[in-house]
């Protein structure tokens, strides 16, 4: 029968005999694929595995350096690289959903194809893959390939994708891969996280995006995240986030009216974001959530609640 003590010890094994004394590279996300790839990745070969971290400036707030903290704690073979400046640029006046996508699928293959060129000898690509992305040809987290075909089509591929791959998770489940990750001593906290788009705060912030926008959305989600973490309901939800509207509304503040931003906050459950509920989130929690954010963060005057399903809505806005 299948166990995670099992599968980590027969994947180790497999994985010291497939890779030898090669170099390995592999990008970590913050998310549970990629650092449970790495964790087994580390425990069969060490530090032949090179782990890149990075940074789009579109993760949540200080979610670079508390993570890029961990992974270093955990032993990790680690390089987080700050690259937030080269995504905005890249970004700068696009406001279509998928043109953002793609600048930003395109900014991470030049980044990571740049860090993979400074390690000399490299043999293989590690990738958190698991058994649900092989299966439909399409993932719900959307490979990268299609936005690697047009980017790169002429100049050929980038050379880290000519790496022989290795997946030491292409087999196993999402809720394998958490009980894999806990043997591996791996912080519960961070097997437990939300799912989070690869293109981050970048399709929550409808319309263009600007480094104010970026500051004035990690407010709002820190505190829309925090909040559900310290009233008990962060692990009753599939997946949260506050998404930053491209209209100001008008209100008052003392006697001044004021002309500001709106942000939504949304919160679904789901179990494998293919249909999604919106979550009965308590009124309480929503009315202390939403005078936080009005009192704190400077520039949103307004804070609604999506009460949309998937279908027919999805749960991110773009
Ligand atoms: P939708 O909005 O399609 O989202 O209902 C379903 C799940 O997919 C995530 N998502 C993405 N993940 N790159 C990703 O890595 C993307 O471009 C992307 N778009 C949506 C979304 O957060 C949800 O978990």
């Amino acid at each position: 029968t299948w166990t995670p003590d099992s599968f980590v010890e027969s994947t180790v094994a497999a994985l010291q005999e497939k890779v030898g004394n090669d170099k390995v590279v592999l990008g970590l996300s913050g998310g549970v694929d990629s650092t449970v790839a790495a964790v087994l990745l580390h425990k069969a070969i060490g530090k032949n595995l090179y782990c890149i971290f990075v940074n789009n400036g579109l993760l949540r707030k200080n979610e670079f350096e508390s993570v890029l903290a961990q992974y270093e704690g955990m032993g990790l073979n680690v390089k987080g690289v700050d690259a937030s400046q080269r995504f905005l640029e890249k970004l700068a006046g696009l406001s279509d959903p998928e043109a953002k996508r793609k600048a930003i699928g395109n900014t991470f293959i030049d980044v990571f194809d740049d860090e993979a060129h400074q390690i000399t000898d490299v043999k293989w690509l590690a990738q958190g893959t698991i058994y649900p992305d092989v299966i439909e040809s399409v993932s719900v987290n959307g490979g990268p390939s299609a936005t690697i075909k047009s980017h790169h089509n002429v100049g050929g591929l980038p050379d880290f994708m000519k790496l022989k791959i290795v997946e030491p998770l292409r087999m196993i489940f999402k809720d394998e891969v958490r009980r894999v990750g806990a043997t591996l001593g791996i912080d519960p906290e961070l097997l437990g996280r939300h799912p989070f788009p690869g293109p981050g705060l970048a399709i929550r912030i409808l319309g263009d995006i600007t480094a104010e926008k970026v500051r004035i959305l990690q407010e709002v989600d820190a505190i829309f995240i925090n909040g559900l973490k310290a009233d008990g309901l962060y692990d009753k939800v599939w997946q949260a986030g506050a998404i930053l509207l491209p209209v100001n509304s008008v209100g008052v503040m003392g006697d001044e009216r004021t002309y500001e931003k709106v942000v939504a906050l949304r919160a679904v459950e789901s179990t494998d974001g293919m249909t999604a509920d919106w979550v009965d989130l308590p009124y309480q929690f929503l009315q202390k959530t939403s005078n936080t954010i009005i009192n704190q963060v400077k520039g949103v005057n307004r804070v609604v609640y999506d009460i949309s399903s998937k279908p027919p809505a999805t749960i991110e806005w773009e």
